[in-house]
């Protein structure tokens, strides 16, 4: 019999990164080995299967990573949220507070129409800030968010708390 290792030991934890006191959880030990991208893949679509929907966002840069295998097995298309300043054409922007100071990330103004049902897919969430103001642009463009997927969550951050009127699905738990 094949043992499978399970999705959360492929995450490496790094204590005292980026700072003291933090305990960094590393997507790129799931990344670099071949069963755990599957499952990670595997188990964040998986969470998509009762879900009509049009296209998924995903911000840069781990988002991205997620997003297109999801999106590309679907077939749906894929739309990348950018940091300010990337994006070519026409573009809305919303800015964001970071744990020092703010960020701004944009989308191409066309990427959305009106009434498209919309998924959110990045790797993490922590404060929730970058998803919460996605979920602003969307709305702006005025586009519905049916589904928010992370592979990881940091309860203790409470980032979920700024996505109550979301339905939102993580594939491990942190405390
Ligand atoms: C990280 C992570 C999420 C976000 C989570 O991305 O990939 O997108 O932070 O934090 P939040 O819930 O507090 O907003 P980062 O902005 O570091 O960019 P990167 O993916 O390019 O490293
Ligand atoms: N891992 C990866 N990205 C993060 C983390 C983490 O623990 N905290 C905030 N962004």
């Amino acid at each position: 019999m094949i043992l499978m290792k399970k999705i959360e030991e492929y995450v490496r934890s790094i204590p005292n990164f980026p700072e003291e006191g933090i305990i960094f959880r590393d997507v790129t030990s799931v990344l670099q080995d071949k069963e755990g991208l599957h499952l990670a893949i595997d188990l964040m679509q998986e969470t998509l299967k009762d879900v009509a929907f049009d296209i998924i966002l995903g911000p840069e840069s781990r988002g991205f990573i997620f997003g297109v295998p999801i999106a590309y097995n679907l077939n749906k298309p894929f739309i990348p949220v950018r940091k300010k300043g990337k994006l070519p054409c026409e573009t809305v922007e919303m800015e964001y507070e970071l744990e020092y100071g703010t960020a701004i990330v944009e989308i191409h103004k066309d990427s959305i129409q009106p009434g498209q049902k919309v998924v959110i897919i990045d790797d993490l969430i922590a404060t929730g800030g970058t998803i919460e103001a996605i979920t602003k642009l969307v709305k702006q463009l005025g586009g519905e968010v049916v589904k928010i997927v992370f592979l990881m969550e940091l309860e203790g951050l409470k980032g979920r708390d700024r996505l109550k009127e979301f339905d939102v699905s993580s594939v491990i738990k942190y405390e």
